[in-house]
């Protein structure tokens, strides 16, 4: 039988394959509430230019929540045949209140409609991401604020660098996922305008009141214009590529935790909560959490690129294509909230082993630099000249197995005359990181500024 919301032109129902192909209730069901929400605020709209009678509202509002609550209590009856979450619910609110149901379209077409609906959806995933980045930077804070003065290697290359601090370490990656939470939120604050009211593409004839429908849904006002409104999702587009690079953070975090709780670094110990074991091995604690983290990258940025991908080169306005935009932000959405909490708590319950890191701070010659930045400064060296002598002082060290402070003066003075007993004191790791008091550097004093700066923040 022919479609019963658009068939009358039409002779013959779809093509079972069609009907497959177009069909999108199997997942835009999720918008169940974003589109009752949006059809309750476009009757009662209706109503008050009066292009609907108040009683017909009234039916509308109503039959819209019983709708509502049958699908929250899991006994709505969606029809594939009735193609999209729009038309099941229409279609139950006419099994449910009759004629007046007819008239809630009136005005609006499912271009606006789904561009409505899926606006709000990805709104509440803006604040559900900020909320959860939240959660991840207070436990970065939490890890920071106790060891704002352990000592750890800094690395380039992953080779051993300069001495850092943990808490100076933890945060980099508040700053990170703190201009993460700043891109959701632009991205919130440009995509709060309504599509509402723009119709199929060209506005309509009844006098609407966009204003009022954009109020009743918490939107800042319309879009400006009908044709823009239906047409574009860079709304999406934009949580997308918020959550693309949100998720590298939490990658590049995660790889972090991933090598620094191996046997070898044993720099933090995860905790049994966020760790699994091995069927073969029993001496195993994987840490398969931070794994998992460090792969939705992989989901995420996959949706981003095809999304990218459906909505370039589409001509104005709607076109059937961005119904493909649903899924793809679905499952970006689902995999970085579950990756923003995975990480909260990992972060919270993780153990940083200050011995383990401040011993392998200060093997690897991680004072080289400081031992230079002694020789211009005390013996008048050329910056140049002072990396060489330095260099010969790490080779002889090395060739020794030995660490720098481990050179005795003679040592020192057999490469550089001018060296005296005095640079034993800038060549231990506490004496290295309490001398990078510049404005950001790794001096506890400045880590110490960097979380109290962020605890106002977040107050
Ligand atoms: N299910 C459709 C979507 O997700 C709703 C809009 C349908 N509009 C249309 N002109 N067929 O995009």
């Amino acid at each position: 039988a022919a479609n019963t919301m658009w068939g009358g032109r039409f002779a013959s129902g779809p093509d079972a394959i069609m009907e497959a192909i177009n069909a999108s209730i199997g997942f835009d069901r999720r918008l169940y509430a974003q589109d009752i929400r949006g059809s309750r605020a476009h009757a009662a709209m209706l109503a008050a230019q009066g292009i609907i009678s108040d009683s017909d509202a009234r039916a509308i509002g109503e039959g819209l929540l019983t709708v509502l609550s049958e699908i929250e209590a899991g006994n709505f009856p969606f029809s594939t045949a009735l193609e999209d979450i729009h038309m099941n619910v229409e279609a139950r609110l006419k099994d449910l209140i009759g004629e007046p149901a007819g008239r809630l379209h009136t005005g609006r077409s499912r271009n606006d409609q789904v561009a409505t609906d899926f606006r709000l959806w990805v709104r509440d995933q803006c604040d559900a991401a900020i909320a959860a980045l939240e959660a991840v930077i207070r436990a970065a804070l939490g890890q920071a604020e106790a060891g704002a003065d352990w000592v750890m290697p800094g690395f380039t290359h992953l080779q051993t660098a300069q001495p850092v601090t943990w808490g100076h370490h933890m945060m980099a990656y508040v700053e990170m996922f703190g201009r993460d939470l700043g891109r959701f939120r632009d991205a919130r604050a440009r995509m709060n305008e309504s599509p509402l009211g723009a119709a199929a593409l060209a506005g309509t004839g009844y006098p609407i009141d966009r204003q009022a429908t954009a109020a009743a849904l918490e939107f800042d006002r319309p879009m400006a214009n009908s044709l823009d409104a239906v047409s574009d999702r860079d709304f999406a587009l934009e949580f997308l590529s918020a959550a693309s690079i949100c998720a590298v953070h939490l990658s590049r975090l995660s790889e972090e935790l991933v090598i620094w709780s191996s046997a070898q670094f044993r720099f933090v110990s995860m905790s049994d909560r966020w760790s699994t074991g091995s069927s073969i091995m029993p001496q195993k604690r994987n840490p398969d959490a931070a794994e998992l983290i460090r792969a939705k990258i992989g989901r995420i940025l996959g949706a981003t690129v095809a999304l990218f991908t459906v909505m370039k080169g589409l001509p104005l306005a709607y076109s059937k294509d961005m119904q493909e935009d649903k899924e793809q932000v679905f499952d970006a959405a689902d995999s970085l909230m579950l990756a923003l909490a995975a990480m909260a708590g990992m972060l919270s319950d993780l153990t940083a082993n200050r011995d383990r890191m401040e011993a392998a701070a200060s093997a690897g010659f991680s004072t080289a630099t400081d031992l230079a930045d002694w020789l211009v400064r005390e013996a008048g060296l050329p910056f140049r000249e002072a990396h060489h002598v330095t260099g010969s002082l790490v080779a002889m060290a090395e060739a020794r197995g030995c660490d720098l402070p481990d050179l005795t003066l003679s040592d020192m003075q057999s490469v550089n005359p001018a060296i005296t007993d005095d640079v034993f004191g800038v060549l231990g790791v506490h004496n290295s990181v309490a001398s990078r008091q510049s404005y950001g550097g790794t001096a506890p004093g400045q880590v110490r500024a960097q979380i109290t700066r962020w605890k106002e923040k977040l107050a």
